[in-house]
C-alpha cells in the first residue's frame, strides 16, 4: 500500500486516513500485518509520534488488532466488508414505490447561466431587503439566546413569534387574534407535509386546482394520497367538479396559483358547505396574498370559516425571502395537537435564533414598514407589465384577471407554441417561464408566468421591449 504525506499539517491524520480507506477497500487484507511504527515513521520522513498517533487511533477504532510482540495486524473481522456483494442485496434497498410517483423537479426549470432579464416567479428583490434591521434583530436573537437555558422549544414555535404571527394576521388577513392557534413551519411546504401526515391515509382522495402547485401535489402525493384535479374557471376552483371522496381539497384562493385570479365569494361560501357537508378539510394556501392592488380585496377564506374546516397556510418566502424557510399555519383547532406531535416527530422546531429574530422585526414595525416598501416597489411593476401587456403587446398576449400577488400570467394568443417562445426569448436574454408545468392535463391553453419579485423596474421595461421586438418575428416566421 502506498501512503504519502503532504506539507506539514496534521500528519498523523493523514496517514490514518488512508490507512483506513486501504482497509476498508481490502486492499490491506484482514490479518495482513502493518509495518512498524519505527519503519513508517522512517519511509514517509515523520516522527514516531506522528505514526504511533494514527495506529493508536486505528486501533481504538478496532481497525487494528496487536499480537504481543508482533506489531499491528489489520482486524480479522474487517474481511467481511470487502467480500463481494451479491447483486440481490444491492438492489432489495429500493425506496416505498409512492416516491416514483412524486415528480422529480418540484421547481420551474431556471436558465443555465442566467440571463440578463429574467421573469422568473418565486424570487423577492434581496437589494431592497432592510439588512441593517435584519441585523440588529438577529443580534438580540443571539444576545436572547446566549441568556437563556439550552433545551428542545415548543414545537408549536417562539411564543412571541406566533403572537406577532397572530397581530399581522387579524390585521391583514381578518384571521386570528389567539397566538396559540398559531403553529410556525419551516415555509408553506412543511405546513403541507404536516398536514397531510395527520389528515392522509394511502389511497385517501385529495382534491386540488388544475393548473396548481406542484410542490403541493407532490406534497400529497408522497403522503400516499390518490391526487385528483380539478378545473379552475373565472372565479377559481370549480366546486361542482370537485369529488364526493376528496377528504383534502388545497385551494389558493386569494391568487390562483399560478393563473391569479381571486376565488370569487359566491365560490367560497359554496367550498365551505361543501367541505362541512362531505367532513373535509380544505387547505388554503395563501402564499402571496399579502401584496394586493386592486379594489377592495377579499379577506382570507379562512375569515368566514364557522364551522371550522379551513387550515390556513401562509409563508414568509414572498414578504422576505424563500430561503428564510418560515411560514405558519392556522389550522382548525381539532387538528392542533396531532399537527405538533407530527412536528416534533419530523424535526421539533424551526430555529429559535430565526424565530426570535423574526419576532423582533415584526413587533418592532421593520416588517410592516418593508411591506410598505416592496407593496410600491411592486405595484410600479405590476403596471408597467399590465400596460405593456394590454397595451403593445396585447396582439399577442392576454394577461389574465388577477388583483394580487407578485406574478402575472398572460395567455399567448397567436400560434406561437411555449416552448418555441421561451427557446427564442433566451437566445435574446429574456428569462420566460411557461405555465404548462404546472398543468397536469395535456391540452391546456399556452400561456407564460411573469414573476416581478426580483425583476427591478428597468429589467422589467427592457425585457418587455424585448419582447415587443420578438414577438413580430415569430409571428411572421409561422405566417410565413
Ligand atoms: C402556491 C405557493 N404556495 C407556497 C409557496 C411558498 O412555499 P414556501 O413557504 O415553502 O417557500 C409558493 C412559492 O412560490 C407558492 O407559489
Amino acid at each position: 500500500v502506498h501512503l504519502s504525506v503532504q506539507g506539514s499539517q496534521d500528519l498523523a491524520g493523514q496517514i490514518y486516513r488512508q490507512l483506513r480507506a486501504a482497509m476498508v477497500e481490502g486492499r490491506l487484507a484482514a490479518g495482513e500485518r502493518l509495518p512498524s511504527t519505527r519503519a513508517l515513521a522512517v519511509q514517509l520522513g515523520v516522527s514516531r509520534k506522528t505514526t504511533l498517533e494514527a495506529f493508536d487511533r486505528l486501533t481504538a477504532e478496532g481497525y487494528l488488532g496487536a499480537r504481543q510482540g508482533d506489531g499491528s495486524f489489520v482486524n480479522e473481522g474487517l474481511h467481511r466488508l470487502t467480500e463481494a456483494v451479491p447483486p440481490s442485496m444491492v438492489t432489495r434497498l429500493t425506496a416505498t414505490p409512492v416516491w416514483e410517483r412524486v415528480p422529480e423537479a418540484l421547481s420551474m426549470p431556471v436558465p443555465t447561466p442566467t440571463l440578463p432579464i429574467d421573469f422568473r416567479g418565486g424570487s423577492t428583490d434581496r437589494g431592497a431587503f432592510p439588512f441593517d434591521a435584519w441585523r440588529r434583530c438577529m443580534l438580540h436573537a443571539l444576545r436572547a439566546t446566549a441568556r437563556g437555558f439550552s433545551g428542545y422549544r415548543d414545537p408549536a414555535g417562539e411564543q412571541e413569534l406566533r403572537l406577532a404571527i397572530s397581530r399581522y394576521l387579524a390585521v391583514s388577513r381578518a384571521v386570528t387574534r389567539q397566538w396559540r392557534e398559531v403553529i410556525v413551519t419551516q415555509g408553506a411546504q412543511q405546513a403541507l407535509d404536516l398536514i397531510a401526515r395527520v389528515m392522509i391515509r394511502p389511497g385517501d382522495v385529495v382534491a386540488m386546482e388544475d393548473p396548481g402547485y406542484p410542490p403541493a401535489r407532490a406534497c400529497f402525493a408522497a403522503a400516499g394520497a390518490r391526487v385528483v384535479d380539478v378545473p379552475v374557471d373565472g372565479e377559481g376552483l370549480v366546486v361542482e367538479r370537485l369529488p364526493a371522496q376528496a377528504r383534502l381539497v388545497y385551494v389558493t384562493p386569494s391568487h390562483q396559483f399560478p393563473l391569479g385570479m381571486p376565488m370569487s365569494l359566491s365560490r367560497r361560501v359554496a367550498l365551505l358547505q361543501w367541505a362541512q357537508r362531505h367532513a373535509a378539510l380544505i387547505v388554503e394556501d395563501d402564499y402571496d396574498g399579502e401584496y394586493r392592488f386592486e379594489g377592495r380585496p377579499l379577506d382570507a377564506l379562512k375569515s368566514l370559516d364557522q364551522a371550522d374546516t379551513v387550515a390556513y397556510v401562509g409563508t414568509f418566502s414572498k414578504t422576505i425571502f424563500p430561503e428564510l424557510r418560515l411560514g405558519y399555519m392556522v389550522p382548525p383547532g381539532a387538528l392542533h395537537q396531532a399537527l405538533c406531535k407530527a412536528r416534533q416527530t419530523v424535526d421539533w422546531h424551526s430555529c429559535m435564533m430565526t424565530q426570535t429574530a423574526l419576532a423582533k422585526f415584526m413587533l418592532d414595525g421593520d416588517f410592516a414598514r418593508h411591506q410598505r416598501r416592496m407593496h410600491k416597489l411592486y405595484g410600479k411593476r405590476r403596471e408597467l407589465l399590465l400596460a405593456r401587456l394590454r397595451g403593445p403587446l396585447s396582439p399577442w398576449l392576454e394577461p389574465l384577471e388577477s388583483v394580487a400577488g407578485i406574478h402575472l400570467a398572460a395567455y399567448i394568443k397567436q400560434p406561437i407554441g411555449e416552448t418555441e417562445l421561451i427557446d427564442a426569448a433566451a437566445r435574446a436574454g429574456i428569462g420566460l417561464y411557461g405555465l404548462a408545468p404546472f398543468h397536469n392535463r395535456a391540452g391546456a391553453r399556452p400561456g407564460l408566468l411573469f414573476g416581478y419579485g426580483a425583476t427591478d423596474l428597468e429589467h422589467v421595461e427592457r425585457g418587455l421591449t424585448g419582447l415587443e421586438r420578438l414577438l413580430p418575428t415569430l409571428g411572421r416566421n409561422r405566417l410565413g
